[in-house]
């Protein structure tokens, strides 16, 4: 089969990969880097289990080509915490108990960092509109909310990539 290069910069360190043309990008993450953060849920983008930022962007990566990615900023869960310090979204989720199984977390987190990025205090309405292709099967979302609405109030946001 055909192979292509794809050039990612991935939490921050230029990467370089041989794809398939059909390669997903989810792949790259779980099984080239073994970032296990990102999760393989439905596989047909319904869950957001899978979700990354692309180029600043939430992204479900079950449905992203790496091909297509080429070139651009991927960051992943992994790549939230800076120097040993986990942003305040994701210590926001372990103080508010937004975590039971953990595998809806790093997704809610990427799409919560997003949207705490754009909108630094969003009201409980805000964060489960922008949040509403998250799922979790067992949390019920009000600690989640609660958690995003929280790392929101304490006004302290993810250092810039060093
Ligand atoms: S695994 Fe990508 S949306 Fe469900
Ligand atoms: S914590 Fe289990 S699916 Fe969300």
């Amino acid at each position: 089969m055909k192979k292509y290069t794809v050039r990612l910069t991935l939490n921050g360190t230029p990467r370089e990969y041989s794809v398939g043309a059909n390669e997903l990008l989810l792949n790259v993450i779980r099984e080239q880097e073994k970032l296990t953060g990102t999760k393989y849920g439905c596989g047909i983008g319904e869950c957001g289990a899978c979700t990354v930022h692309v180029n600043g962007k939430p992204t479900l990566s079950c449905l992203e080509l790496a091909v297509s990615a080429d070139g651009a900023d991927v960051v992943t869960i992994e790549g939230l915490a800076r120097g040993g310090e986990l942003d305040p979204l994701q210590k926001s989720f372990l103080d508010n108990n937004a975590v039971q199984c953990g595998y809806c977390t790093p997704g809610m987190i990427m799409v919560g960092r997003n949207l705490l990025d754009e909108n630094p205090n969003p009201t409980e309405d805000e964060v489960r509109t922008h949040m509403r292709g998250q799922l979790c099967r067992c949390t019920g979302y009000a600690s989640i909310t609660k958690a995003v609405m929280g790392a929101g109030s304490a006004g302290a946001f993810r250092m810039p990539a060093e």
